[in-house]
């Protein structure tokens, strides 16, 4: 078996931001409430022009020029994302003709929030294999197109935005542990119920608003707690370790209370868990990576350290990947 490391980190968020005064004025909310209850200051808007994939490629050009690869030398682009283009064709093959990746093959993942640990834990398989040598892995979203911009139960919580690693084979560290686990069972407390095969799109799907994402938030909150947690002791065991050999822990950023009931269960101190929730709120697949991406940047993931990535999502799916960078 191969080691399999991240190569290169690229990011795009998109220029408009909105922020908790902007939401004061289009449902009955309140900065105070949002900020107390979720952490969450601002988040981005992508432009009306502006796909999943366009952000997916801006994102996939930072990650190849920081790996010094070219497009030519991915053999594989997975693309997380749950809101996606249009069904078919898939984000990835837009990602491979917009960057001009002519000899890779490409295909999405669908694991909401845990989009991109569950793209990297298959990413990871083809390299430790020797299938692949390089692959590109992209968390994608653009929530603001299926958020309904008239419940404050929903909207005050999702941003746009993109980030995208390159996996290779290393020499040394890389993925020491990947884990994930699903409970369809609670799919219906989190989903997007119109324009599938279950509700083809009719006057009716768009008049009853199924088009939009539904969330029983409180009964999701609990379950994010015990199941970050559980994935999180799971990876970190399966690596050897223990949770104090965690340098830094990147959680899926959907509210800072689920993050630091997680961190307790686990006994991670506040200094170890990296929060960007206040600037972007909850970008689903896009949330890890690019909190590790803007981790990498800052200097807050150092040669030799151990980074744990945990998320949890709609399905009810979960995952955590221990990465010695
Ligand atoms: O990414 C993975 C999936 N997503 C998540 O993990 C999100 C999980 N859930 C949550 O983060 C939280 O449950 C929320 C932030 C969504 C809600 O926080 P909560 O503390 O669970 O509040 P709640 O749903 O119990 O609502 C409390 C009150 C309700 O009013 P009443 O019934 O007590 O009068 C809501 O109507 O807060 C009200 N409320 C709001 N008030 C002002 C709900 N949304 C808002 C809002 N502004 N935006």
């Amino acid at each position: 078996m191969k080691r399999v490391g991240i190569i290169g980190l690229g990011e795009y968020l998109p220029k408009k931001v909105l922020t908790n005064a902007d939401l004061e004025k289009m449902v009955d909310t309140s900065d105070e409430w949002i900020t107390t209850r979720t952490g969450i200051k601002e988040r981005r808007i992508a432009a009306k022009n502006e796909a999943t994939s366009d952000l997916a490629i801006k994102a996939a050009k930072e990650a190849l020029l920081d790996a010094k690869l070219a497009a030519i030398d991915l053999e594989l682009i997975i693309v997380a994302t749950i809101t996606p283009d249009m069904f078919t064709p898939s984000v990835a093959c837009y990602v491979q003709h917009g960057i001009g990746a002519k000899n890779a093959a490409a295909f999405d993942v669908s694991a909401a929030c845990a989009g991109f640990v569950y793209a990297l834990s298959v990413a990871s398989q083809f390299i430790s294999r020797g299938t692949y040598k390089n692959i590109l892995v992209i968390g994608a979203e653009k929530l603001s197109a299926f958020t309904d911009w008239e419940d404050r139960n929903t909207c005050v919580l999702f941003g746009d935005g993109a980030a995208a690693a390159v996996l290779s084979e290393v020499e040394a560290g890389g993925i020491l542990s990947t884990y994930l686990g699903s409970d369809g069972t609670r799919a219906d407390l989190l989903n997007i119920p119109g324009g599938g095969s279950r509700h083809p799109a009719t006057t009716q799907t768009l008049e009853d608003r199924l088009h939009y994402l539904k969330m029983e938030g409180n009964e999701v909150f609990k379950l994010a707690v015990t199941t970050m947690a559980e994935a999180a002791y799971m990876a970190i065991k399966k690596a050897g370790l223990e949770p104090k050999d965690i340098d830094l822990v990147i959680p899926h950023q959907a509210n800072v209370r689920i993050i630091m009931a997680m961190a307790k269960k686990l006994n991670f101190p506040q200094e170890k868990i990296y929060l960007n929730i206040e600037r972007y709120g909850n970008m689903s697949s896009a949330s890890t990576i690019t909190a590790l991406c803007e981790a990498v940047k800052e200097g807050r993931v150092k040669k030799g350290d151990t980074v744990l990535l945990d998320a949890f999502g709609a399905g009810l799916v979960w995952g955590a990947v221990v990465i010695e960078w």
